[in-house]
């Protein structure tokens, strides 16, 4: 794809960088998306699955599901689409907001990553909320705290608040950024969704990538038709010989 001569130029009088990402950055590297042909909610109910009575009604099911996931994410790596993100730090402040609970930026060597709806690899206690990073015991059923709570993932569930830290530090980095990178989203699940606006209203420069247009498209004032492994790694050249 031959990257827009403005948008180099737009790059090459910015300073600050946000990518606010989504399931499809990650599809390349073998981790199904939500929505869409394949999309995991097209097979499964997220009423059953990714939410807090599901798991107080069945926690058994609800961690086998998480566990599948887990499974599939150590099994993955980074994608370049990940790499490039990273390797960008080098030219410009980067801040990388990221609706994925897979660890794939800080993977792929992400510095500044404000995670929206959580991180699979923690966990915590549902009465207590004492955090258990490490591996948990499954031989003797789901996990139990010290004090007798269930530990649940430390994922963000439909109905539930984002962590406060990571959305105002998201509001911030996008209402103060040059360049607002959307990246494999379906932008439409809020509050996430709407940083665009956000960042749009500030005055940033939205660039949207994507397979397809979405509901917010008509924010971006370059939207990249394709797939993010191809298209960011050709952005990041770009930017090489920018410098
Ligand atoms: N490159 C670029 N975009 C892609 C690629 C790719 N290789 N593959 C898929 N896409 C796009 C799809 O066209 C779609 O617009 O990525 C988007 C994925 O959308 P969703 O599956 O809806 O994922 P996301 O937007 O991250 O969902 C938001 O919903 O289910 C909850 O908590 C979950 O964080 C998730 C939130």
């Amino acid at each position: 794809m031959k990257l827009d001569i403005d948008l180099i130029n737009k790059l090459k009088q910015s300073k600050s960088l946000v990518f606010f990402t989504g399931a499809g950055i990650s599809a390349e590297s073998g981790i199904p998306t939500f929505r869409g042909k394949d999309g995991i909610w097209n097979k499964l109910k997220p009423e059953e699955l990714a939410n807090f009575n599901a798991f107080m009604r069945n926690p058994q099911m609800v961690w086998e599901w998480y566990n599948h996931r887990k499974k599939i994410i150590h099994e993955s790596k980074p994608n370049p689409a990940h790499i490039a993100i990273a390797e960008l730090q080098n030219h410009f402040d980067v801040t990388v907001v990221t609706q994925n609970i897979d660890n794939l930026h800080r993977r792929a060597g992400s510095k500044n990553v404000f995670e929206l709806h959580g991180n699979i690899e923690r966990n915590y206690c549902v009465n207590c909320k004492k955090f258990y990073n490490e591996e948990l015991d499954f031989s003797s059923g789901v996990p139990i705290c010290g004090c007798g709570g269930l530990i649940r993932p430390d994922v963000v569930w439909f109905g539930e608040y984002l962590p406060e830290d990571q959305f105002t530090g998201s509001e911030k980095a996008s209402a103060e950024c040059d360049i607002f990178f959307v990246v494999g989203t379906s932008a439409v699940v809020y509050p996430a969704a709407g940083l665009i606006n956000v960042a749009e209203s500030s005055g940033a420069t939205i660039v949207e990538i994507n397979l397809e247009e979405t509901p917010l498209s008509y924010l971006a004032d370059y939207s990249l038709y394709g797939k993010a492994g191809e298209i960011l790694p050709e952005i990041l050249s770009a930017c090489a010989t920018l410098i």
